[in-house]
């Protein structure tokens, strides 16, 4: 089996429906070389072959260690940067190779919000300019005036309106998430990329900034997909997670499937390696270690991907076992209803599963 096989991937669940549907996308950045002549030695493959489709409303939680390719999908989701292969279907239309000037009402519909509001946010412009811009750069009429737009904006977002002429670095962290957010949603948009936007908070404020977009979700029937590094922080939001692991997904299930019966040893390591505050619930809990570093994405395992760092392939399987795993890349597909995973030997365990939430809602 060959490496495109991967990504000929076809979904089981109908995406007719979808507000997004993202097939066998790919981003490659080439590595290049060369004092004059500059040529193409390698390439990092970020994204390599990730399929999945969302509906209007829904939350995808889209997991992985740092450097799995999260980021980056989001940044394909958004238009921000071209896939090298693949298809982006978003309301209906193939976006995929969208031009500039029919950028402009995808662009409305489809937001992000990053990591880190600081270095996305002008740091001399002040609120009312940053929230305010995409009325201005969208030509938006608003009925009342973009000023009192902006106002009540920031007011639905938990900020003070009077703040309006205030500069990014008045605010606390939590407070220009709040910022970044009302930028988002200024214009009503369908979908939000949200990549990491609570991982740079305080637990405490994490949960409310959560909060905030899911009471913004149900107000505006808002589609997310929510990156993290932590399974526990896109429990309580998700209705059904994507972990991802080099470039591709491993395993992508409902929620509560997710968080009581993941088949992925992947899966497995990243559920067992989410600390819980009570010590007693930590005893019950087996954790699992993953060995050695991540590998390189520029020349990533054969096979399945996760081979070099699986512990079900050192401890469990025989040789002739291993062997397919280190020859046959194996396809994201069906292992239960609704759940899929891209092993050879999936296997449900209940013994590494988190019981409770450990980021839950602010009271
Ligand atoms: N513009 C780029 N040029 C080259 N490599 C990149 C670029 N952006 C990301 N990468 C690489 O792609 C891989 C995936 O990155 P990223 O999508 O940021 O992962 P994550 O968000 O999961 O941490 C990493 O190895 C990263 O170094
Ligand atoms: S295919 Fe093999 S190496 Fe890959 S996750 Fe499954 S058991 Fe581990
Ligand atoms: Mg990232």
């Amino acid at each position: 089996m060959t490496d495109t096989d991967h990504t000929a991937f076809e979904p089981a669940d109908d995406d007719a429906d979808a507000l997004l549907a993202v097939r066998a996308i790919k981003k490659h950045f080439p590595i290049k070389q060369g004092l004059f002549i500059q040529r193409q030695v390698a390439a990092v493959k970020a994204v390599d072959g990730v399929s999945f489709s969302l509906r209007a409303g829904e939350t995808l939680g889209l997991v992985g260690e740092s450097g799995c390719g999260k980021s980056t999908v989001g940044r394909v989701v958004t238009k921000l940067v071209e896939p090298t292969a693949g298809t982006i279907r978003f309301d209906g239309r193939d976006v995929t190779k969208l031009s500039r000037g029919n950028m402009r009402p995808l662009r409305r519909d489809i937001q992000i919000i990053f990591q880190d509001p600081y270095s996305s946010l002008n740091p001399r412009h002040t609120i009312g300019t940053i929230v305010g811009a995409p009325f201005r750069i969208q030509g938006t009429k608003t009925s009342k005036g973009i000023k009192t737009e902006v106002q009540s904006l920031m007011e639905r977002v938990g900020l003070n309106p009077e703040h309006y002429n205030r500069y990014p670095h008045e605010f606390s962290g939590g407070q220009r998430q709040r910022i970044g957010i009302a930028r988002a949603v200024a214009l009503r948009p369908k979908l939000i990329v949200c990549d990491e936007p609570v991982s740079a908070l305080d637990v405490s404020i994490q949960a409310q900034v959560v909060n905030l977009l899911e009471d913004l979700q149900a107000e505006f029937g808002l589609a997310y997909i929510f990156v993290a590094h932590d399974l526990s922080v896109v429990r309580h939001i998700s209705n059904r997670v994507a972990v991802m692991y080099l470039g591709k997904i491993m395993e992508l299930t409902d929620r509560d499937t997710l968080y009581s019966r993941p088949v992925h040893p992947y899966t497995h390591s990243l559920m067992s390696a989410v600390p819980v505050p009570d010590p007693l619930k930590e005893n019950r809990r087996e954790r699992i270690l993953l060995t050695g570093d991540l590998p390189s994405p520029i020349n990533p395992p054969s096979g399945c991907v996760f081979h070099t760092r699986c512990p079900k392939f050192r401890m469990q399987l025989s040789d002739s076992e291993k062997e397919r795993c280190v020859a046959e890349v194996p396809l994201l597909e069906l292992k239960r209803p609704g759940q899929q995973a891209a092993c050879h030997y999936p296997e449900e365990r209940a013994d590494v599963v988190l019981a409770e939430d450990v980021v839950a809602p602010a009271t």
